[in-house]
């Protein structure tokens, strides 16, 4: 049995036993506040393998129901029939063109059907890295047969576990740091098919962690497991070396550039980093583009007749 395969039939046994917990908790009337408080000692987390890893809040018991708390920015989820979804889905579809002939270039059969694995980033804070994996990778999950497993490599500040409404920890730092399994630090999330690996604890050593054998190692379990689509992402091109080093394991690496902001020298100050660590450099996104300019409209409008006509 695969590990995602093993991984999922624990995630389920695992709900089944939260939900067993919650209605006992319903019955008895018991004030959910005082139970979210309570600890569950020395248990293994469900994805362990071997290693034991005692998680010490991991008593979810209050459910969020029918509110996924998915941030309202994460507009894939919420809307995939709006303008910027559909934005997203041509970001999509460009991307797995020049992926396609990249794995085309792998030497040998077997390795041409790993996943592939990229990089975002961008050359200052700011700038919609974050916001983009995450739309990106919902858009991706959203084909049929396709697994995306999407990694925070920013340890120094990393958001997606907060965007997805999922724990930070067990996350990235956390397998790197003690040498756990990658299945430690694997979170499903509301959308089916996405999972991802949260930042895990904030590091300090951030770089090293990311630059280390170790996480090479596991990015090359991951591209044999049953995922088509792997993204990380990173803190920025120009503060930190960061997405410099991690990038090295993967494909390449795409650039978010806000619109209207970031100035063409700093734009082209990133590319050359790139270019000088040999990273390959997939493509440029630009994000916060005024929406309110006429063509946007325009876009819109026959968007919304289009839809009503189908
Ligand atoms: N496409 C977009 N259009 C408009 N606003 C955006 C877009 N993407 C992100 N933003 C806004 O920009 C801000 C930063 O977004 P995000 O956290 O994704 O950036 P980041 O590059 O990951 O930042 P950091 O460098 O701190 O990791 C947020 O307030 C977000 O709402
Ligand atoms: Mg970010």
């Amino acid at each position: 049995m695969g590990k995602i395969t093993q991984a999922l039939r624990k995630i389920q046994e695992e709900k089944e036993k939260k939900s067993k917990i919650q209605k006992t908790i319903e019955d008895s009337n018991v004030v959910k506040d005082n139970f979210v408080k309570k600890e569950k000692e020395e248990e293994d987390f469900p994805f362990s393998r071997g290693k034991e890893y005692s998680l010490k809040n991991k008593a979810f018991l209050v459910s969020k129901k029918d509110i996924s708390g998915i941030d309202s920015r994460i507009i894939t989820y919420y809307d995939p029939s709006s303008p910027l979804s559909e934005q997203y889905r041509i970001l999509r579809t460009n991307l797995k063109s020049i992926l396609r002939k990249i794995k085309a270039t792998r030497r040998n059969i077997k390795s041409s059907n790993f996943a592939s694995v990229f990089t975002i980033s961008s050359s200052l804070h700011n700038e919609g890295k974050t916001i983009t994996a995450v739309n990106l990778a919902m858009s991706l999950a959203s084909e049929t047969e396709t697994r995306v497993l999407l990694i925070d490599g920013d340890l120094r500040n990393g958001l997606i576990h907060k965007l997805l409404n999922i724990e930070a920890e067990p996350g990235l730092s956390t397998i790197l740091i003690n040498d756990y399994e990658w299945t430690v630090g694997l979170h499903p999330t509301r959308k089916e098919n996405l999972f991802v690996i949260p930042r895990g604890e904030i590091s300090p050593i951030s770089s090293e962690l990311l630059s280390s054998r170790k996480m090479h190692i596991i990015l090359e379990k991951l591209r044999e497991e049953n995922f088509n689509y792997i993204i990380i992402d990173t803190p920025p091109l120009l503060s930190f070396a960061d997405a410099q080093l991690v990038t090295q394991f993967t494909d390449g690496i795409i650039i978010v550039v806000e619109a209207n902001h970031t100035k063409a020298e700093v734009v082209k100050k990133a590319k050359e980093l790139c270019e000088q660590a040999n990273n390959k450099i997939l493509g440029f996104i630009l994000t916060k583009v005024d929406y309110y300019a006429p063509d946007f409209y325009y876009y819109y409008y026959n968007y919304k007749n289009y839809k009503k006509d189908v």
